[in-house]
């Protein structure tokens, strides 16, 4: 049994990655989580054991990290726009958070960390594909938060001879987001509640969109294997917002309004990652098309109706 500890796992993405390295089997699963933006009740308690604690308190993370084997560290505040208005708790939360678990895991002799980092804001607006040798030049405080995890995962690497890899996550969709202000949960909050999708330009923008599923198997595969270093985690491939809207039509089978306003100031315009680094690596190979990624959020956004039941 490899034991491993999902900080942040009771949000979207640590929720979905407990459940599945759990079925896999292998795993014994420790969830640590301050239920800032996820929640205990999203935790099968019967199969995972959930430990509420904080980045920011040594402590809490010590008791979590005794006798792990690896760590997968989503733990973050993940809210972009919030990270512009206060900059210092973003830093906070997330520079000092990622140290403090760097440390004790140095301390305790836990190696094998895998990371999340994130595409688009390291690299800021880049002509696509996005790749791992771009220059990384973040335009949020958010984004400079994960250039700082990459940083110091690759200097603990270096020098204490940590195992640190560092997963740039493209968009990622799928149930269990509706607290989530990604394009998908937001556009099918939207239509649950009858109100006009806004598209800011005329929707020809493109981003890269992968499905949970297939971001929890990447994760999964790259705990195993041991490759050091930064790694991106998309689809591969560009989809329009006005070609998504296309397939959530026909994915939620309902009519709905499009309001097209003006494009926002500093909003990138066209971003995807290439993934051949990660498939080569650790065989990361996502499989789930949109069409039928997005008929399966929508199935679970229907049975919440107006909110998440938990
Ligand atoms: N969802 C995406 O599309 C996406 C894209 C790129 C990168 N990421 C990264 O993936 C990771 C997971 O994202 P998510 O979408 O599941 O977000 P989420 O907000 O649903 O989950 C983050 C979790 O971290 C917890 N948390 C925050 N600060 C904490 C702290 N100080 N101590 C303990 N727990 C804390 C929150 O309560 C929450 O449960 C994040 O690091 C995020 O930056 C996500």
């Amino acid at each position: 049994m490899k034991r491993v500890l999902i900080t942040g796992g009771a949000g979207f993405i640590g929720v979905h990655l407990a459940d599945h390295l759990t079925q896999s089997g292998g795993y014994e699963v420790t969830v640590f989580d301050n239920e800032s933006l996820g929640h205990r009740g999203n935790v099968d308690n019967d199969e995972v054991r959930f430990v509420s604690g904080d980045l920011r308190s040594r402590a809490d993370l010590r008791s979590a990290l005794e006798g792990q084997d690896a760590v997968v560290h989503l733990a973050a505040d993940t809210r972009v726009m919030d990270s512009i208005d206060d900059p210092a708790h973003n830093f906070e939360n997330n520079v000092i958070g990622t140290f403090n678990l760097l440390e004790e895991c140095r301390d305790l002799g836990v190696d094998r960390i895998v990371a999340a980092s994130t595409g688009g804001a390291i690299v800021g607006d880049v002509a696509p594909p996005v790749h791992e040798r771009m220059a990384p030049q973040p335009t949020s405080p958010y984004g400079a938060s994960k250039l700082m995890l990459e940083g110091y995962l690759s200097a603990y690497s270096g020098a204490y001879g940590m195992r640190g890899c560092a997963l740039r996550f493209s968009n990622i969709y799928g149930p269990r987001s509706f607290h989530k202000g990604s394009v998908v949960a937001h556009f099918f909050k939207q239509i649950l509640s009858g109100e006009p999708l806004v598209v800011y330009g005329d929707g020809s923008q493109a981003r890269d969109f992968l499905y949970v599923g297939d971001l929890v198997e990447g994760i999964r595969v790259a705990i195993d294997g041991g490759s050091v270093g930064a790694f991106q985690l998309g689809s591969g491939k560009p989809t329009t917002v006005n070609e998504l809207l296309e397939l959530i039509r026909s994915a939620t089978g309902r009519d709905f309004d499009v309001q097209y306003e003006d494009f926002r100031a500093g909003e990138v315009v066209q971003t995807w990652c290439e993934i051949d680094k990660a498939r080569r690596a650790f065989g990361f190979d996502p499989t789930t098309s949109l069409d039928d990624g997005l008929g399966r959020t929508w199935e679970w956004f229907l049975a919440q109706g107006g909110g998440p039941s938990q």
